[in-house]
């Protein structure tokens, strides 16, 4: 099956994870949409650009056939991470909330007939988590998870849109914990462990060649069931 895939959040861990399984498939093709582009097939790309601006960095894109719109805002690292509440509520709102709907509405002209569209939102948006990064991020990626359910709708005889919702991955915010609160996250999940970037690219990977318009809008949640209150 030849796809070609553009992505935006590459350069983050499970964006990494995922490229490299695409290196599995040769006929796949992935054009990377990049804050720092590194190579000819990528595209300098910001989310927070105008609608305008990214509709025009999209142009030469040709058809594609998946979108996966990874980039996110990371409040859990330094510099944002010390930022006031509304300053980070503002930047998950312009990365992963309107920095995604941009995205996907500048991808639409380019999206073939039955193609297939991946964002990214949270295992435990819907349940709760106390916090202010778990308020945060309940707001962004609930948000987002709504917003996809109802561009399901709209695109239903057009195209495929799923929600991945990992759990604790162990990306650049994990990675820069000390063992023992690492440990401690780890324990209060019900896989008792993070997962790995890997783990969540190969569900991406699988959904990329999934039967398509089988399951539209759905959630796809990567745990198991419920988490437990963190
Ligand atoms: N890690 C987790 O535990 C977890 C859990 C649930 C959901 N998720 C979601 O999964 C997705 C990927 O997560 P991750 O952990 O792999 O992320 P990450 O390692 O923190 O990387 C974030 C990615 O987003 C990109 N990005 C940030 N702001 C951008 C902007 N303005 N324009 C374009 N790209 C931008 C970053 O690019 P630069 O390299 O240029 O900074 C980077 O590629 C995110 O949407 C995240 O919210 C992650």
């Amino acid at each position: 099956m030849r796809l070609h895939i553009m992505a935006t959040g590459l350069s983050g861990g499970i964006g990494e994870a995922l490229e490299l399984r695409t290196k599995n498939h040769p006929e796949w093709r992935v054009t990377r949409l990049l804050r720092r582009p590194s190579g000819p097939a990528d595209i300098a790309f910001d989310v927070t650009w105008s609608e305008r601006r990214i509709a025009q960095a999209l142009e030469p894109v040709g058809p594609v056939d998946v979108l996966v719109a990874l980039a996110g805002a990371d409040i859990l690292s330094p510099p944002l991470r010390n930022r006031p509440y509304a300053e980070r509520l503002e930047a998950l709102y312009a990365v992963d909330i309107h920095g995604t709907v941009k995205t996907v509405r500048a991808t639409l002209p380019h999206l073939v007939k039955d193609g297939v569209i991946i964002l990214m939102g949270w295992d435990q948006a819907g349940l709760g988590k106390a916090g202010e990064s778990g308020e945060l991020y309940a707001l962004a990626k609930g948000a987002l998870t709504a917003y996809a359910k109802s561009l399901a709708l709209t695109l239903m005889d057009r195209a495929t849109v799923y929600t991945v919702a990992p759990g604790w991955v162990d990306t650049r915010w994990g990675k820069s914990l000390e063992t023992p609160r690492k440990q401690r996250i780890a324990a209060r999940t019900r896989a008792g462990r993070w997962q790995t970037p890997d783990e969540v690219a190969q569900v991406i990977e699988a959904l990329m060649t999934f039967p398509r318009q089988l399951s539209t809008g759905q959630v796809i949640y990567v745990n198991r069931g419920d988490v437990l209150p963190s």
